[in-house]
């Protein structure tokens, strides 16, 4: 059996490598020809631990990468891994699912296989339906359900844990008819995941389920940020212990209650907005969903307060912002609530320094020589009067008096409450946490 699988990000590499390590069949497709070059080199395009490692294996069991995707006229199954970005308006842009859909159909008219195509993209629902399918068999010249299979088929991994993740997903879930397809769909995950639940439905209910399962995390993180803040109001309170005793209660589960600057990532941000446009184009009226967006904001909004209330003015100040990453153990920095906080410094004129120990270049992209960039979280600190931590990075937590005492004026403002049980000779503030008057 040989497998395709179009689109190299995180999900389809993630996809393509842990496949091929265990010895199947893969190729993965990009239309980007430097990624492939850089990926057939078992180069990653992008930091994602264990990755590379994964990668290499596998080319070691003949991977092969290309960037024409006519290659899956020799596949059986096919993966669709391609990215489904916002538009201007917050709604979902399909243009990339779409061309890439497009040519999909044109590469499968000629195979005289049974394929089928499975869609991992976040779509919302109807787009199987009402788009995808249309395209594919126009440009096809087949029919879905009799000459190809295809299955809604959306994926929940992680960054940062996406290896894992990809190896023990919590469920596998198939969208789709009943089909011959769909019957050797469910024997090919039940081999590779024995005993994970498989739930299979309809399509529009598995393009549901992805937007449900991440406005969910998204209400959770929101509910704790929403509690946070009250716990800012009572002197001595403390958000973690909140979260960690009712986190054991089994019906609210003790994951995604870490309060913080708030959710910031390729998905769970954009994700939201879609549900939100989605919702209302139905003549549903989303108000917990605007309400958790709203909470979402103000986080960032109470931060850059806090920052006002000790420094003044923010104009000519010097402040170091402490991780950038959307979260550790990642270079990414789509969506990331510090990238928003920088932007938003920088239109008060306030100087900014930064440092993260994986996303330098990657936020160097975006600022250029706007702001000053450290390899050493002690230089980052060197004549600063503010520094915010924003990303969780482990190595952050070691910070002492040490390091801040380099600063001219030592104000701390921890977004994630790692200096907390710390004598620290500075003015600290840690969101969550209220503190002693
Ligand atoms: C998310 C979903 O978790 C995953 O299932 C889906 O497939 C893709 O989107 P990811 O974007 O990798 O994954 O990041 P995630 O770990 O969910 O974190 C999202 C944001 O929420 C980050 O900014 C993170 O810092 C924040 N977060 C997460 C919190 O602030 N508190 C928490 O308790 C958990």
């Amino acid at each position: 059996m040989k497998i395709g699988i179009v689109g190299l990000g995180f999900v389809g590499l993630s996809l393509t490598s842990v496949l091929a390590s265990k010895k199947f069949n893969v190729i993965g497709i990009d239309v980007d020809k430097e990624k492939c070059r850089s990926i057939l080199n078992g180069v990653s395009p992008f930091f994602e631990p264990d990755l590379e490692k994964t990668l290499k294996k596998g080319l070691k069991n003949k991977l092969q990468i290309a960037s024409d995707i006519s290659v899956v006229q020799d596949c059986d199954l096919i993966f669709v891994t391609v990215g489904t970005p916002q538009n201007k308006t917050g709604a979902i842009d399909l243009s990339i699912i779409k061309n890439a859909m497009l040519s999909l159909g044109k590469s499968i008219r000629k195979s005289k296989k049974q394929q089928i195509i499975l869609i991992k993209s976040t779509v919302v629902p109807g787009t199987m339906k009402d788009i995808i399918l249309p395209i594919l068999e126009k440009n096809s010249k087949k029919k879905a359900g009799r000459d190809f299979g295809l299955i809604s088929n959306p994926e929940f991994l992680q960054e940062s844990t996406a290896i894992k993740d990809t190896k023990f997903p919590h469920a596998v879930v198939l969208g789709g008819y009943r089909t011959k397809f769909m019957k050797k769909v469910k024997n090919f995950f039940t081999k590779l995941h024995p005993n994970v639940p498989i739930i299979i439905t309809n399509h529009q209910t598995a393009e549901m389920i992805k937007y449900a399962n991440n406005s969910f995390l998204a209400t959770k993180i929101s509910f704790i940020n929403q509690l946070s803040s009250i716990c800012q109001k009572i002197p001595g309170a403390n958000v973690d212990d909140i979260a960690k005793t009712i986190g054991l209660d089994a019906r609210i589960g003790g994951l995604f209650l870490n309060a913080g600057p708030g959710y910031g990532g390729s998905c769970l941000p954009k994700d939201m907005k879609a549900l939100i446009k989605f919702a209302k184009m139905t003549g549903v009226e989303p108000a917990l969903l605007n309400a958790v967006e709203e909470v979402n904001t103000k986080q960032l909004d109470q931060i850059i307060s806090i920052t006002k209330k000790r420094l003044g003015s923010l104009s000519g100040k010097r402040i170091t912002v402490l991780g950038t990453a959307f979260k550790p153990n990642t270079d990414d920095i789509r969506d990331s609530i510090a990238i928003e906080l920088i932007k938003k410094l920088l239109r008060k004129k306030a100087k900014i320094t930064i440092h993260d120990p994986k996303a330098l270049e990657n936020t160097r992209k975006i600022f250029g020589n706007k702001i000053n960039y450290s390899r050493l979280v002690g230089d980052a600190l060197s004549k600063s009067q503010c520094v915010i931590l924003m990303t969780q990075w482990k190595q952050y937590e070691k910070l002492g008096n040490n390091e801040f005492k380099r600063m001219t004026k030592k104000i701390v403002i921890d977004g994630r409450r790692m200096l907390s049980g710390k004598q620290l000779d500075v003015d600290y503030f840690a969101i969550g946490l209220g503190k002693e008057k």
